[in-house]
């Protein structure tokens, strides 16, 4: 079977390093990949956000299977494109995507298929912006306001705070831009990301996993794409997973199948365990980014396989996942500047080092590995436990370099040190 990942981050690397150790799997290929993804799958120079471009070369590279990465490709019809082409395709249509390109549409489909979610208020416009945070405020205690942008923002689009000034800036922001707001109830307890793979049928949900989505050391500074993530979760309350696969994930699947939107690829549930129970925060329509860095290195499974048979609907007859033992965590090696304004075009040295995963790299003409985003690295390590695994991935980190680089030092130390209580 010859693969093609479509994106260019550290979670298509790690898609290409599972991918590899499939024998099913008889060529990969990458569009356009990063300077890490080149070392283990062929380089197609190919704009991932263009559903046609994408297509195309599926064809010419003749591949069997596409496995679509990111959230925009995805929103723009890329996975509806490849399938249009005659080519098995491991991602949602359009359509379906709008479960994370559009934070109401959403909250649709949770509010009929019975999902409990974050209560939520869509805002008109500017003028109502103060009263409804006013109002939002009183319904739920003055608890932090939580201001988020309807559309795809790459998870810098929400702002949590108790300040007013700074949420009801926020809003204005967004609105100002041309955008969507929505207000929300704040959710309290441990975020956890479960990933389920699916063929619009059948559901089967991997390790949760957790991310760290704040920029700084416990949990300061804002919003980023993910800083770090570990697997599993060793505070998870016992049969979470079947929990979540009743009450959210099947649900949301059928719920899509009965709009006649089927929704195929990965469900991507972002939870809160809160005092009131579990709640969706977020759908996400793609494999999560850091936490795929983590889950899979966990897989024992072989991952071609599985996406294939989610991408033909024949997911039933897949045989049940098998899980290694063990812990991963994954460490980002962010740009000076991340995320406000990153800056670009460090060399990068120590990157090709075991368990380096490139997030944002390019190859220069003279064979420099360059920072080209955001996120650099995502230094991933597994160990016998999360203790092991944390401080593997932390001793890989001390081996690369990038000028002025910033990384969290408590990635996975929280649930190292028994301080997560669901
Ligand atoms: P989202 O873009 O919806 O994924 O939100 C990004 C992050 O903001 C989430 O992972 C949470 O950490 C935080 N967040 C979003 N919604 C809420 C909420 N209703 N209550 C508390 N935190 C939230
Ligand atoms: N780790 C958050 C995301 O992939 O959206």
């Amino acid at each position: 079977m010859r693969v093609l990942v479509i994106g260019s981050g550290a979670r298509e690397h790690a898609l290409c390093v599972a991918l590899q150790s499939d024998p099913a799997v008889s060529a990969l290929a990458c569009a356009p990949g990063n300077a890490g993804t080149r070392t283990l799958a062929d380089a197609l120079p190919v704009d991932a956000a263009d559903p046609v471009a994408v297509a195309s070369a599926a064809r010419e590279w003749r591949a069997d299977l596409v496995v679509v990465g990111p959230e925009v490709p995805l929103v723009a019809g890329a996975a509806d494109a490849v399938r249009e082409a005659g080519i098995a395709c491991f991602g949602p249509s359009a359509q379906a995507a709008r479960l994370e390109g559009s934070k109401s549409f959403a909250k649709h489909v949770m509010t009929a298929a019975g999902v409990p979610t974050a209560r939520s208020w869509a805002v008109g416009g500017p003028a109502e912006l103060e009263t409804a945070l006013d109002e939002v405020a009183a319904l739920t205690g003055g608890a932090p306001y939580v201001v988020k942008d309807d559309g795809l923002a790459a998870g810098k689009g929400v702002v949590v705070t108790s300040d007013r000034a700074a949420a009801a800036d926020h809003g204005r922001r967004v609105l100002d831009a041309g955008g969507s707001v929505l207000i929300e109830e704040y959710l309290d307890g441990p975020e956890v990301s479960l990933f389920a793979v699916t063929d619009g049928a059948t559901v089967l949900p991997l390790v949760p996993a957790q991310d760290a989505k704040r920029r700084d050391d416990g949990d300061a500074g804002p919003n980023t794409g993910g800083m770090g993530a570990y697997a599993p979760l060793p505070w998870a309350p016992p049969g979470l997973v079947e929990d979540v696969l009743a009450t959210v994930l099947q649900p949301t699947v059928d719920e899509m199948a009965r709009r006649g939107e089927p929704f195929a690829g990965l469900l991507y549930a972002g939870l809160a365990l809160t005092s009131r129970g579990v709640r969706v925060v977020e759908f996400n329509a793609r494999f999560g980014d850091p936490e795929t860095q983590v889950v899979l290195p966990l897989l024992e499974t072989p991952l071609g396989g599985l996406l294939h048979a989610a991408a033909t609907g024949t997911l039933a007859d897949h045989p049940p996942l098998r899980w290694r033992d063990g812990a991963a965590v994954t460490v980002v090696v962010a740009a000076a500047g991340y995320p406000e304004a990153p800056r670009t075009g460090d060399p990068v040295t120590g990157a090709d080092a075991d368990g380096v995963l490139h997030a944002g790299t390019v190859l220069a003409a003279d064979g420099t590995v360059l920072s080209a985003g955001g996120r650099v690295l995502a230094v991933t390590a597994t160990g016998s436990d999360l203790a092991a695994a944390r401080q593997a991935a932390y001793e890989r980190v001390a081996g690369v370099r990038l000028a002025d680089a910033h990384w969290r030092t408590d990635i996975a130390l929280a649930a190292v040190e028994g301080r997560i209580t669901p």
